[in-house]
């Protein structure tokens, strides 16, 4: 073919495409099968590689050649779709019962229909004569968007009823979800299964919806008149029988009693479904009692919702790995199946340590409690023995660290008891894997702090054989990081320019940056205050006078032991040395009576115009102290942009004052 000739083909298909687009989102009748559209998608990308001069501005490599709206039409719902009041424990159980009891001025035998909480989003479905004619998000409760065409990419979602009994008119609501093991195949970074969902609905394009495979579990109605249906439980059959899916762990109950030991056994049973719930909802079953008692502002005084404890969750233990820390410590670290902890999908657990398996005796395959509470560490709390395979075996816990070195476990004098911890003896640089943890820790927040250095990147620089020791971060190939994927010249030379910044570190972040175990922020202020410079700290060690820092308030014997080991290591030593030159290491002049003694503050979300560590040094430098956590202790939150809103919260409960970085500077004047 000639070039003309391919061209004209190019644009024909492209037209072509163009058409049927505006067939599947405009009319919303598409004329060939999906397949038939990916096929004629597929070829204009192979023309389009093959022959470089072909490009359209309609091309499906740009867009889909077809700009829906930018936002989605939006629809009143008929009947508000409200959300449901929330109980916790028997208690608000009881309370819940009790103002049921007082509205309707006398107390009755009650009977609850009891349906599973999956955590998806709601959605509306509206049907006439059979037909389902408009679908809508919940949106604000009182508008919702419409969604159609996406939710018509549901196979659950039934598009045409012919059942006699289905009502003319109706509302259908119920939740759109993804599966926990769908959720898991996923290439996109949602946080979780609701957020994958909730986004997959929302996509302006319903072949985007259709590519991740939602479900559709219904559980009541916005407008719908009947007087046929004398109980929530007969619409849930209902629905059933005119083809929707309902829940199939629906069912009745009659006592508050019944109803908490039902959600006790479900919220452990809960992690072998397939998908995510988060509580039960309880609704009263007689609808004609659902509509004497009617809404609250933003609830009905019908239903309740019984969530589960959002902070623990149980599930399979896939393996167990060994993890080495920057002071040689072996920590176990549980590989689970994935699952949602309040809203974070968590894969890994920590152990702790070997006593810990030993004590819990927790082995491979077994079914574990997990939990995770704030920004601790997720953690292995105990075993489900009633689910342990039979032939299990005791987990052994490795003897050599992954580098080869034998481990050991230190005898604590004080406790007189070994350690529960499992080490790779400290032999500096010569472990791997405490090497590389050592740099990691070496350009840390508190450390030297060098942005675009992260975690990941000196893990591909160590991979890369870039990087051995702390000083190679000052004699980095450049020309050979340009040439690295992911790394343009703009990431190069603010990579540079970062680390030459980084050189100027004061005294006791450098001390800190070593990693000397026992040697902490705090530790390390203690021995810059009382060594002034690095080439005093250095004469200390070369003149054998580190017993002289037990004159420092705070520092004990097993500091002093701990930095002795440190540089009883020749090669630790030479680090420090050629460090010490390479960095301008500025001497320490704190001020002991600036305005902010004694004053803690804390920080959370990003600051104009300045870095966490400048602001802190600053309060430092005004005798003034930075914490990492809200605590009673906490005297100001400072806050910046995107905030972390718990943190927020957590200081608003403890009545501890929140400061914005505008107010925060005009303390310091
Ligand atoms: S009934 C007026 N039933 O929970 C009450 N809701 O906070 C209407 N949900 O937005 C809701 N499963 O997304 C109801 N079986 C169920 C449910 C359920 C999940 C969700 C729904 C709603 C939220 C209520």
């Amino acid at each position: 073919m000639k070039d003309s000739e391919i061209k004209r083909y190019y644009k024909r298909r492209i037209n072509e495409l163009k058409n049927h687009n505006k067939h599947y989102f405009v009319d919303s009748s598409p004329k060939i099968s999906d397949k038939e559209y990916d096929e004629i998608k597929k070829e204009i990308f192979n023309l389009e590689k093959k022959y470089s001069y072909l490009k359209s501005t309609s091309s499906p490599s740009n867009s889909l050649g077809y700009t829906p709206s930018k936002n989605f039409v939006k629809s009143r719902h008929r009947v508000k779709m409200l959300s449901l009041s929330n109980a916790f424990d028997f208690k608000d159980l009881e309370n819940f019962e009790k103002k049921i009891f007082n509205y309707l001025n006398k107390k009755i035998e009650l009977e609850y229909s009891v349906e599973p909480k999956i955590d998806g989003i709601s959605a509306s479905l509206t049907y006439k004569n059979g037909l389902l004619v408009i679908g809508t998000s919940r949106g604000d409760g009182t508008t919702g968007e419409v969604i159609t065409e996406n939710l018509k990419t549901i196979n659950d979602i039934p598009q045409k009823i012919t059942n006699k009994d289905f009502p003319n008119d109706i509302d259908i609501r119920g939740e759109v979800f993804i599966e926990k093991d769908d959720f898991n195949k996923l290439k996109n970074n949602f946080a979780n299964p609701r957020n994958a969902a909730s986004g997959s609905l929302r996509q302006k394009n319903p072949l985007e919806t259709k590519k991740i495979p939602l479900n559709f579990v219904a559980y009541t109605y916005g407008y719908f008149e009947s007087d046929k249906i004398k109980k929530q439980s007969d619409f849930l059959s209902s629905l059933k029988k005119w083809g929707f899916k309902i829940n199939e762990h629906n069912k009745v109950l009659k006592n508050i009693k019944d109803l908490e030991s039902f959600h006790k056994k479900f919220e452990n049973d809960r992690f072998d479904l397939k998908y995510d719930v988060d509580g039960l909802v309880y609704k009263i079953n007689n609808l004609d009692l659902q509509n004497r008692l009617g809404f609250t502002a933003n609830s009905p005084r019908w239903a309740i919702a019984h969530k589960f404890s959002a902070d623990s969750a149980y599930s399979q233990i896939r393996d167990i790995s060994i993890q080495v820390g920057r002071t040689g410590a072996l920590t176990p670290v549980a590989r689970i199946k994935p699952v949602n902890i309040g809203g974070v999908v968590v894969s890994n657990a920590t152990l702790h340590n070997e006593d810990e398996i030993i004590r819990k005796d927790i082995r491979l395959g077994d079914t574990v409690k997990v939990e995770r509470a704030g920004d601790v560490i997720p953690h292995v709390v105990s075993v489900d023995f009633k689910k342990r395979e039979k032939k299990s075996k005791k987990f052994i816990f490795p003897k050599k660290c992954p580098c080869g070195f034998d481990t050991i476990k230190e005898f604590n004098k004080v406790t007189k008891k070994y350690d529960a911890v499992r080490r790779c003896p400290d032999r500096g640089f010569e472990c791997e894997k405490i090497a590389i943890e050592k740099i990691k820790h070496f350009i840390s927040k508190e450390g030297l702090n060098i942005d675009g250095l992260g975690k990941k990147v000196v893990e591909k620089f160590w991979d890369l054989q870039l990087i051995r020791f702390p000083q190679d971060i000052f004699n980095l190939d450049y020309t050979q990081i340009s040439k690295l994927e992911g790394w343009g010249d703009l990431s190069v030379s603010n990579l540079k320019f970062s680390i030459d910044q980084s050189k100027k570190v004061s005294l006791d972040r450098f001390l800190y940056s070593l990693g000397i175990r026992h040697i902490g922020i705090e530790n390390a202020k203690l021995l810059a205050e009382y060594t002034k410079s690095i080439s005093n700290f250095l004469n200390f060690v070369k003149n054998k006078k580190i017993n002289e820092f037990l004159n420092i308030d705070g520092i004990g014997d097993t500091q002093i032991n701990s930095i002795k080991k440190f540089f009883e290591n020749k090669s630790n030593y030479k680090i420090v040395e050629k460090l010490s030159l390479l960095l301008k290491i500025s001497d320490l002049k704190f001020n002991k009576d600036g305005k902010l003694l004694n004053i803690t503050f804390m920080f959370t979300g990003k600051l104009s115009n300045m870095s966490r560590a400048e602001a802190k040094t600053l309060i430092e430098e005004n005798s003034g102290s930075v914490v990492s956590s809200v605590n009673k202790k906490l005297k100001y939150l400072i806050i910046g942009e995107k905030p972390t809103n718990r943190k927020v919260q957590e200081a608003k409960e403890l009545g501890i004052k929140i400061l914005s970085q505008k107010e925060w500077l005009n303390l310091l004047n």
